[in-house]
This record gives structure tokens, sequence and C-alpha cells, in this order.
């Protein structure tokens, strides 16, 4: 299967929905999204997509710009017109003054473990580049070592903790930040771990979709 990502639009929120509840246990509603989707000043959603076929080429300005998103359809060719592809994970990230807050990340069970969290986190981070964002921060649970992994991988480094911040059960928040996105070194590893990823997307191009796959393509 071939994965990319684009941006996130209304019409997105309720496959996005059925992933959330698969994957947290306090959800957003319907509004919630809306919300974030009309603020694209300081708030970007995006969503991956799976596709038995290469993907159709990004027109959105990001995209088009700067980033991995971008060199997807070229890595693999064009081969396909525009089509309603399942999203099978998304992510969200704010602004706030310089700072790049990724507010949410998650992965489709069945999907998880293809770098399709990594090419998420990567939009993220252009989005946030995009935005303006010096660093980037973020809470996860204690208990949530998985996502904890995905962060330090991308060079995201524990600098506190929010006491009983997940209201559920009551569990800490490990608050996780970069170094400046912007400098050299940042872009480096940045830039290293890219490429890893591209040459993971291009071996997962040749698998098929995962067992127990209930997300089916919909293309005519
Ligand atoms: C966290 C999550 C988004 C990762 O997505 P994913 O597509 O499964 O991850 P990837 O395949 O892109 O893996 C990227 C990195 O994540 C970490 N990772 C992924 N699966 C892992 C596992 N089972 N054990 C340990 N680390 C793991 C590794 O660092 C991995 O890099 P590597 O392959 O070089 O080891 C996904 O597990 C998920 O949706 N979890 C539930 C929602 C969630 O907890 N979101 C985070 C909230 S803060």
């Amino acid at each position: 299967m071939y994965y990319f990502v684009e941006r996130m639009t209304e019409d997105d929120i309720e496959q996005v929905q059925a992933i959330e509840r698969a994957s947290f246990s306090t959800l957003w509603s319907a509004n919630t999204y809306r919300h974030e989707l009309r603020s694209p000043a300081t708030s970007r959603y995006v969503v991956a997509r799976a596709s038995p076929t290469p993907p159709p080429p990004r027109t959105d300005r990001t995209a088009s710009r700067r980033g991995l998103a971008s060199l997807i359809p070229m890595l693999f060719g064009r081969q396909t017109s525009t089509h309603d592809f399942p999203i099978v994970g998304y992510g969200g990230v704010w602004l706030s003054v310089d700072e790049g807050h990724i507010t949410t990340i998650a992965v489709a069970p069945a999907y998880r473990g293809r770098g399709i969290g990594e090419l998420l986190l990567n939009e993220l981070i252009d989005q946030a580049l995009d935005m303006h964002a010096d660093v980037l921060t973020l809470e996860v649970r204690v208990s949530n070592i998985v996502a904890q992994q995905l962060y330090l991988k991308y060079g995201f480094r524990p600098t506190g903790r929010r006491l009983r911040y997940y209201t559920d059960n009551g569990e800490d928040a490990l608050i996780m930040s970069t170094e400046p996105i912007r400098s050299p070194a940042y872009q480096e590893k940045l830039r290293q771990l890219r490429e890893r990823l591209f040459a993971r997307l291009r071996e997962e191009a040749n698998e098929p979709a995962p067992l127990h796959n209930n997300l089916q393509p919909r293309i005519e």
C-alpha cells in the first residue's frame, strides 16, 4: 500500500473520529474539529491515506513549498487521478507564539508499525515550520511508551511533567520538547530520518493492505 498525507477537511471528520475512538479514551466533538479546521493560521490538521496505487500529487500550499509529503508522488510516480482514499491516521499541531504544540496524532490500529505515525509527524513538523514555529512541544501519557519512542526518535526530550493531566484515569503527562527545529543540527537529523522513512515507505508500497482491514479504499 502507498501512504500519503494531506490537509484534513471537514469531510474527513467522521473517518478521523473512527480512528480517534479506537485510539483514545477522551474524544473531541465534530464541532471541535470544525473549529480547529477553520483556524488555519494557528491550527493545522492532516490525514494519512492509504492507496493501492501511487497517490495523486498534492495541491495545497505547504506541500508545494517543502516537505516529505510533496515528494511522495514523485517518489512513486504519478499514475492515478484524485480519489477519496481511506484515512488511516491523522494528527494536528497548534501554534502558540513561537511554539508548535502537537495536539494529537493517531494511526488506525490495523495500520500501526508501518511508518504512518512517522509520516504524519513529519508533516506536522512541516506544518509547524510553515506557521513559523521555532520549537515543538507536546504532552504524552507517562505510560505511552510507543508514542514516546516515536517522539524521542524525532528529537523530543522530556522537559517536565503535568501531574494528573489526564482526567479519565488521573495519569500524569510527560511534557516533551524539541531543540529549535530550524537549527542546522535539527534539519540534518530530519533529513536523515526522512531518507530512512522514504526507504521504508517504498518497501511498504509493495506490501498488501493489512489483514483485518475494514478500511476499504473508495476507488471505483
Ligand atoms: C503512536 C502512534 C501514532 C505511532 O504510529 P505508528 O504508525 O504505529 O508508528 P511508526 O510505524 O511510524 O513507527 C515510528 C516509530 O514509533 C515507535 N514505535 C512504533 N511502534 C512501536 C512499538 N510497538 N514499540 C515501541 N516503539 C514503537 C518507534 O520509535 C518507531 O520507529 P522505528 O520503526 O524506527 O522503531 C500509534 O501507535 C498510535 O496511533 N497510537 C495510539 C494513539 C496515541 O497514543 N497517540 C499518541 C498520543 S500522545
